[in-house]
């Protein structure tokens, strides 16, 4: 039988709750060409959203190709522009015919190198020489903007992981060109997302950036709890079981309304469940959880420092005025500035996140691991 949640992929139809207004927003940017940042962290649901609206786009406007580029593990310059044509030739044509034949014609200085994939979709690849490309990548950043005015098509460009410009050569260097190649385009948009809150921060609100202002920012928050229990009432009820209103509010709580947490729970307690699911089986699909995820929580908390965990310690306690001597000396925190530095670095490492000023941990079946069991003993 089928399952009825899903996680780790992409949300999409009946697995997708909620985001109503997030939707329309991105909509209406993708239609009308309005440069997006959407920042949340990982498994928020970034990429189902942009996937959502891209589909709704599409389909209310037939002038309009949409493409997706995934930065996760492209490290350098040379592979983004080559990525980058590709993805753009492949987004506007219809046949591989089609995009071999503009990949010819719309580089004039560039020699580009084509390859088709032999799996049924044909992908095709393109590369291009890596010293051609470093000196000339006018033509990969202006291809867009170049075929959508040929075409007459508009285009969006969407592009996952964004952050990770930040670790190429010389980032600075190539944000500027990227920027001012990019606002000058009439027919091209650019929706660009990241997990990494601090560095997409840094690279959209510092001013002194050239990034800084390019488009409208949307920060994604976790789902509401009142859509995520309605959503688990939907879900158990169209398979044929049920779910106590109480148990679909331990659910949200646990996960904290964390998206992807929220339907892994809800499909270790709807798996444990034969009829009818009680917050007694929330709690043993919970404990589940914890065990099945208790090995990767050791090995992340192994390459903590131990100034690190005395400050998580004091956090996990609930803590309020930290840097205070009593509770550092209580916690064995060294310094305020030993806090500073603890702080800074489990923000960079992603567990923990800062919002409006406000320290919470990323992960809160982590957070329950080190109470429950970590700290515990
Ligand atoms: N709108 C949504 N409705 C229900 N579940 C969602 C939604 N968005 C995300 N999720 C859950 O979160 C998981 C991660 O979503 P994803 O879009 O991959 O996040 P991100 O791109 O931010 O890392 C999904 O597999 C799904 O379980
Ligand atoms: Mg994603």
């Amino acid at each position: 039988m089928e399952t009825p949640f899903i996680f780790g992929k992409i949300a999409t139809e009946k697995n997708f709750t909620d985001r109503e207004q997030e939707t329309a927003t991105l909509l209406a940017h993708f239609t009308s060409l309005i440069n997006t940042i959407i920042i949340s962290p990982r498994r928020w649901g970034k990429s189902s959203l942009v996937n959502k609206a891209s589909k709704l786009a599409l389909a209310a406007d037939n002038k309009l190709r949409i493409c997706h580029i995934d930065l996760f593990n492209v490290r350098n310059e040379e592979y983004f522009y080559s990525l980058l044509a590709q993805k753009v030739i492949t987004a506007t044509s219809s046949k591989w015919e089609e995009a071999i034949e503009n990949a010819k014609k719309f580089f004039s200085h560039l020699v580009p190198k084509i390859s088709i994939g032999t799996d049924p979709t044909n992908e095709i690849s393109i590369n291009f020489d890596w010293e051609d490309i470093r000196h000339n990548p006018d033509e990969v950043l202006d291809l867009a903007e170049k075929i959508a005015q040929e075409k007459g098509l508009k285009i969006v460009i969407c592009i996952d992981e964004f952050q990770n410009i930040s670790r190429f050569g010389d980032p600075d260097y190539f944000q500027k060109k990227l920027r001012s190649h990019w606002q000058q385009q009439q027919h091209v948009a650019y929706c660009l997302y990241g997990s990494k809150r601090h560095m997409m921060l840094e690279v959209f609100t510092d001013s002194s950036k050239p990034f800084y202002k390019f488009g409208n920012l949307m920060f994604l928050n976790k789902i509401e709890t009142k859509c995520l229990m309605k959503f688990f009432d939907k879900r158990f009820s169209e398979t044929g079981k049920h779910i106590s209103k109480e148990a679909r509010l331990l659910i949200v709580n646990l996960a904290d309304n964390h998206p992807y947490y929220a339907q892994q729970l809800a499909q270790l307690s709807w798996l444990r469940t034969k009829d009818k699911c009680t917050e007694e089986i929330v709690r043993e699909a919970h404990e589940a959880l914890v065990e099945q995820l208790s090995l990767l929580f050791v090995t992340i908390t192994e390459t903590l420092t131990t100034q690190q965990i005395c400050y998580l310690k004091a956090l996990i306690a609930g803590e309020k005025s930290i840097s205070s001597t009593e509770v550092m000396h209580r916690y064995n925190i060294s310094s305020p500035t030993s806090i500073v530095r603890s702080k800074a670095a489990l923000i960079k490492n992603d567990i923990l996140d800062k919002l409006a000023g406000k320290i919470s941990f990323q992960d809160p079946i982590y957070a329950y691991w080190l109470k429950t069991q970590y700290f515990a003993k």
